[in-house]
């Protein structure tokens, strides 16, 4: 191996199985993934244990982890390049977790925007885990000595309290923890609603219409497009409170490689129906082989059970490492 080899940094990132995975999900991490995986160390993850922060059938919860494992492979990560795992099959996440949730204050949690909003969602359900469930991605992130961490804007904050976690830590005991930074890129990082732009595009909403998810249909995604809400003018370009085209525009860039600029000279002289024509079609082309690659996966669950298998393997020992360590600082007997 060369010296820029042992040199890359280290990745990790996750996502939830909860639902149907969107195309926010998509273009505002999964697709950088996949771009990093040849030039950074990754390790990516099906955050199980943080789904159960919200009430799962269990039955459901099973298939949600094979569906979302399959389609981290469906999108291109590759398990000779990248660590992929099921975060509850390496118990240190669950340790470190809660040797971190003693170095969280109740102030810092209380601030955290996902909790506000999960706990006005799930009003009947407001448990210490959907509070703590910060500590956990700490702990995610931490063990892995992780220096990026590619997510949507709405993780940011996860982010932030991670690096304060890390650093009092740290203060205490000595440099246990590599301090992580956020990677989030400008275009695609926060997908909004297609039908009420204001609002993040999530697979909660219970207008089918608003979101579109990575294994729609070609036909469902088009109508999703094409009913897609925009505004009474009818020039393609960015503007300013013009939620509904800035997102169109946004998708359309991210998948294309285009600027906003480009675009808006593409769809110079011609209305939004074709504009929106061209951006359900660039989005059903770009998940097309997804959709292709999953069926092969999702059909095989003994390939996939080598490969998440393996992952864990390999993902357990980074994380005893760093748990051992970060036990013996404390003072523990091990
Ligand atoms: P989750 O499962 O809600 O979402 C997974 C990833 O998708 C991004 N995302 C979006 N990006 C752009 N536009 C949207 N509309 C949109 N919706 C979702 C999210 O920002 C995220 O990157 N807590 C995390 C999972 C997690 C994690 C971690 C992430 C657990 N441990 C450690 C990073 C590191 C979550 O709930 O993501």
């Amino acid at each position: 191996m060369s010296e820029i080899e042992l040199e890359k940094k280290r990745v990790f990132s996750a996502i939830q199985p909860s639902g149907m995975l969107t195309l926010g999900n998509y273009l505002g991490a999964l697709k950088n993934w996949k771009d990093m995986q040849n030039d950074y160390d990754c390790l990516f993850s099906v955050a199980d244990l943080h789904a159960i922060t919200v009430r799962q059938e269990p039955a459901k919860l099973r298939q949600q982890v094979y569906t979302t494992a399959a389609l981290l492979l469906a999108i291109g990560l590759q398990p000779q390049e990248s660590i992929i795992f099921i975060q509850s099959h390496v118990s240190a996440h669950s340790q470190l977790a809660w040797l971190l949730s003693c170095y969280t204050q109740f102030g810092e949690l209380s601030r955290m925007t996902q909790f506000k909003d999960k706990s006005q969602k799930h009003a009947d359900n407001v448990n210490a885990g959907l509070f703590s469930y910060p500590s956990l991605m700490a702990a995610d992130i931490l063990l892995y000595h992780s220096d990026l961490v590619p997510v949507g804007a709405d993780q940011k904050q996860h982010i932030e309290i991670t690096r304060d976690i890390a650093t009092r830590f740290n203060n205490i005991y000595g440099d246990v923890f590599t301090i992580p930074e956020p990677y989030i890129r400008k275009i695609g990082a926060r997908v909004m609603s297609l039908q009420e732009p204001t609002k993040k595009m999530s697979k909660s909403d219970e207008n089918v219409n608003a979101w579109v998810a990575i294994l729609d249909s070609p036909e469902d995604i088009m109508r999703k497009f094409k009913r897609a809400m925009t505004d009474s003018d009818s020039n393609v370009c960015v503007g300013e409170g013009r939620d509904g085209v800035n997102n169109l525009i946004g998708i359309y860039s991210a998948i294309t490689h285009r600027t906003a600029d480009q675009v808006a000279a593409e769809f110079e002289g011609k209305g939004y129906g074709d504009f929106k024509k061209a951006v359900g079609e660039a989005v059903v082309e770009e998940l097309r082989p997804v959709r292709e690659k999953y069926e092969y996966y999702i059909k095989d669950k003994k390939e996939l059970e080598a490969i998440y298998k393996i992952g864990a393997e390999k993902a357990e020992k980074i994380a005893n490492r760093t748990l051992g360590k970060a036990m013996k600082k404390i003072g523990f007997v091990i």
